[in-house]
């Protein structure tokens, strides 16, 4: 694998940059792009935060003389927001946000040397040589006095899949990369294949079907998370496998990060979900360690130092504020949701499941820390540091914020908003601040550090009491403020508890 480096960046006209103004004349676009050279075409369904990494990577990859591999077509949905995608990559840019700036030079080059273009339009999966499917398949999640209820609808998925399987030639390499139910690309996808090949008159065997997923991370190294990091992968065929592996080859630097093939579809699709299945245990077993350590007076953190030094133990979990992200809160409930539906079994996998509910709990341990100290949050005005899910990205999606900002409304608090990424909450329809100075000029009562920002890491403790000298009570849910600046802050009138750190609880 070879990266090719930024080039500059070619004249366009505004025509070929815009959204299209018809169909025909999109389609006239997307054949035109794909005549410009006899480059394979792969096209990425699906310009998401996978989708956009994977466009990236696709257009940096080149051949041992300096030759590119790939022309890309990116497609996303004909809505608001995949226009809006779409409108981003056609204008040389990535479609997500993200502090690595790697992605958009990838971008930069491959839309600079008119190798890469996106559509709304289906059209272009007829050209696809490689078709990569990143969309999303959703899971419905709700309580019902306590206990998790979801449901898992595939309808709109089998719609996209249909949507490929009757344009795609007939000897393509699909490679099915989103997160799906264990047996999904063998019991649901390779049938609907089947039935649109045989009514337009194609031969099944030519097609090869993969599934394959990656670990996709948001952040600093996000394009190294596709180009620099393992990768799992099963053909339906042995053709389809070594057609797979020829591709990642491609893309991928397989020689410090080999590719790893299991036997069949359905085990690279448990393996990504049991993968994250394990963390969010893992993260959900701490929860009550961390209860207890508060408890015992003990500062946890300091006691799972000890532990990690036995490298048997050294992924031990940290106390935190609570778990986000798309992957992480649903993937356990598509495998439960298989076993029952896809494999027929009567009993559920209720560890895993037990876990997924202890962690969308979470963040309301620390809810529960303020209303202690407080009693009342009525009209208290809280100062919510952090609504995105992990540190230094602005990725929102089922944010533990989400649970406590809905406890603290509900108690009748004001909140104040502060994220040093996120400037607008979609899922809450709410402007962010990203001013921490304008959060302080509104002299809160309560501040809770939610999310370790590396803003938020770097704040000493002087700035922090200039910042908040307001408060009553500062939480810190994630491991933000040291011992150090905590004992700086204290005789300052500001109770201080921190999430995991019993030990606090002497501090004044
Ligand atoms: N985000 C991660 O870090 C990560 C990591 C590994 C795997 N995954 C999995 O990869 C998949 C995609 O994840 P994501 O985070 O990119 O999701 P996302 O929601 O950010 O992106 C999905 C994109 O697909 C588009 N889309 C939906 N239906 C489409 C269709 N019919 N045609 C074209 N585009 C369509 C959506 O509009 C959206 O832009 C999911 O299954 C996820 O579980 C995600």
């Amino acid at each position: 694998m070879h990266a090719i480096q930024q080039s500059p960046v070619s004249s366009k006209t505004a025509a070929s940059q815009s959204i299209h103004t018809s169909n025909q004349e999109e389609s006239e676009r997307i054949a035109s792009f794909v005549m410009k050279n006899t480059l394979p075409t792969v096209v990425v369904q699906g310009l998401g935060f996978v989708g956009t990494a994977m466009v990236a990577a696709l257009s940096i990859a080149q051949h041992s003389d300096g030759t590119p591999c790939f022309k890309v077509i990116g497609v996303d949905v004909d809505s608001e927001q995949g226009q809006r995608k779409v409108s981003k990559i056609n204008a040389g840019k990535p479609a997500i946000v993200s502090s690595d700036h790697n992605i958009d030079q990838a971008i930069q080059c491959g839309w600079g040397e008119e190798r890469l273009m996106a559509t709304t339009l289906v059209d272009a999966y007829q050209y696809a040589d490689v078709l990569v499917i990143d969309i999303n398949l959703d899971v419905q999640k709700w309580y019902d006095k306590n206990e998790l209820e979801y449901d898992v609808d595939l309808s709109i998925y089998r719609k996209a899949i249909e949507s490929v399987a009757e344009t795609i030639k007939e000897n393509a390499l699909v490679i099915v990369e989103s997160t799906v139910p264990p047996g999904m690309t063998e019991e649901v996808i390779y049938p609907i294949f089947e039935a649109a090949f045989e009514r337009r008159g194609l031969d099944i065997l030519k097609l090869s079907l993969v599934h394959s997923y990656e670990r996709v991370m948001p952040g600093a190294n996000y394009l190294k998370s596709i180009t620099d990091y393992y990768r799992v992968f099963a053909g339906m065929t042995p053709s389809a496998s070594v057609k797979a592996r020829r591709f990642f080859e491609q893309f991928i630097n397989v020689d410090e990060y080999p590719l790893t093939e299991l036997a069949s579809p359905r085990a690279s699709e448990i393996s990504k979900v049991l993968e994250n299945s394990y963390r969010a245990m893992n993260i959900a077993f701490i929860q009550e360690w961390t209860e207890f350590a508060e408890e015992a007076g003990v500062n946890l953190f300091e006691v799972l130092k000890a532990i990690k030094r036995r490298t048997t133990h050294s992924n031990i979990m940290a106390p935190g504020f609570g778990v986000g992200g798309y992957c992480l809160t649903k993937d356990s409930l598509l495998a439960d949701w298989s076993k029952t539906n896809l494999f027929g079994s009567a009993s559920h996998l209720e560890k895993s499941i037990a876990a997924v509910h202890t962690n969308d709990q979470m963040p309301l341990h620390s809810f529960g820390l303020l209303k202690k100290a407080l009693g009342s949050l009525e009209n208290t005005s809280i100062a919510l540091l952090g609504v995105s899910y992990l540190n230094d990205v602005a990725d929102t999606r089922s944010s533990p914020a989400d649970t406590f900002y809905e406890a603290c409304m509900a108690e009748g608090a004001n909140m104040l908003l502060h994220d040093s990424f996120v400037s607008y909450w979609p899922e809450r329809k709410l402007n962010v601040s990203n001013e921490l100075e304008a959060i302080g000029a509104q002299n809160p009562e309560v501040v809770i550090f939610a999310v370790r920002h590396s803003e938020y890491l770097q704040i000493d403790a002087e700035s922090l009491y200039r910042l908040f000298s307001s408060a009553k009570v500062i939480v810190d849910a994630n491991n933000i403020i040291s011992d150090e600046k905590a004992s700086c802050l204290s005789g300052k009138n500001i109770r201080l508890i921190g999430v995991g750190k019993g030990h606090w609880k002497t501090l004044l």
